[in-house]
């Protein structure tokens, strides 16, 4: 079968490859992947920075953010059936013993991820996943289904800023909220605000006032700030940095209004140092720090239900940050990054 593979930890070994097709063991099922996201994570990979084989293996099967068809039930399987549309979660555990439902949380060195760590992705005309970590999704939101793995974290960053906020003092009602980054998951962030109810939304990037990504901030109701021509002004509730560059990072704490949250969703891998000094007295104003990567499988579901709910409130919307789709033979265009991408995606087996 034709996968997307790299040779771990070495640079321009991207390569579309013939490899073996799996075959499901005991709880495990067989997987066609309909359509796989490209995300920075696997720019880090390709760019030889990230990311592992399985073991005795030479190449990783990239794609961990996949929407899939269950082609084949493993002995023992009984949670999905033949023909489900599902997302499975990325990280498994090897020798964490946490429940399923907290395996976000795992030591480093105790888990596994599908193209990142250890066990193939989806980025493969066939795959095996366990089949205790396959979300299912309804038909209707078959077109944006495979944003829900990077939703995924978003949820959970969303989920942790509410909640721990609120558990400081019963009374902090966030109202003002900076998103910082346009590309997948701060739209997404954008998307899930929204439907959280918040109106009062700004979010940045380094795009003209009439590019894609100002538009569609502009659809949802929020004010989008290009930061090469204007600067942000003010301070906010909460702050979501979704660029997974260090600097935004600090200026992402710089905005915090007192009382305020910041959720960082990237993985800051660019070697830049800050000086967090400057930062540091303004501890006495409350304000709390948490960042997100990785979600649980209960993030994945409340991923689906926003897709769900999103398709019928934003008309369209979400599908509008697919931006480019291939097919498996083009895997090398998907795999280059533009500003004015968003997501792009591989279409393996149209439905
Ligand atoms: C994935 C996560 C993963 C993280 C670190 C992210 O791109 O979405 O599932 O845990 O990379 O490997």
């Amino acid at each position: 079968m034709k996968a997307v593979t790299v040779i771990p930890l070495t640079r321009d070994s991207l390569a579309l490859r013939d490899m073996p097709k799996p075959s499901p063991g005991r709880g495990q099922v067989l997987l066609r992947p309909v359509e796989v996201g490209v995300c920075g994570t696997d720019k880090d990979i390709i760019e030889g920075r990230y990311g592992a084989p399985p073991p005795g293996e030479e190449y990783l099967i990239l794609g961990h953010e996949a929407l899939a068809e269950v082609a084949e039930l493993g002995q023992g399987v009984d949670n999905v059936g033949v023909g489900d549309l599902v997302v499975p979660t990325v990280r498994r555990p090897l020798t964490c013993t946490l429940p399923i439902n907290e395996l976000d949380y795992c030591p480093r060195g105790t888990y596994a991820e599908h193209g990142i760590w250890y066990l193939h992705g989806f980025a493969a005309e066939y795959a095996v996943s366990d089949a205790r970590f396959l979300v299912r999704v309804p038909k209707e939101i078959r077109d944006v289904a495979v944003l829900t793995e990077p939703l995924s974290i978003v949820e959970k960053g969303v989920d942790l800023a509410l909640r721990l906020g609120k558990a400081r003092f019963t009374s902090w009602s966030p109202r003002r909220v900076l998103i910082m980054g346009a590309g997948p998951i701060g739209m997404l962030a954008l998307m899930v605000m929204r439907l959280r109810g918040f109106t009062d939304i700004v979010i940045t990037a380094t795009r003209p006032y009439d590019s894609l990504k100002a538009k569609l901030a502009r659809d949802l109701g929020a004010k989008y700030v290009n930061v090469n021509m204007d600067q942000v002004e003010g301070e906010f509730d909460i702050v979501i940095e979704a660029t997974g560059s260090t600097a935004a990072a600090y200026e992402a704490i710089k905005h915090l209004g007192p009382d305020g949250v910041a959720v960082l969703l990237g993985i800051y891998l660019d070697g830049k140092n800050v000086n967090l000094a400057p930062l540091l007295d303004d501890w006495r104003r409350n304000k709390l720090i948490i960042g997100a990567t990785n979600a649980s499988i209960d993030a994945f579901r409340a991923g689906v239900e926003d897709l769900v709910k999103a398709k019928f409130e934003f008309n369209g919307w979400v599908r509008r940050l697919i931006t480019k789709e291939v097919t498996l033979d083009e895997y090398e265009y998907a795999y280059s990054w533009g500003h004015d991408d968003i997501k792009s995606v591989i279409q393996i087996t149209p439905l």
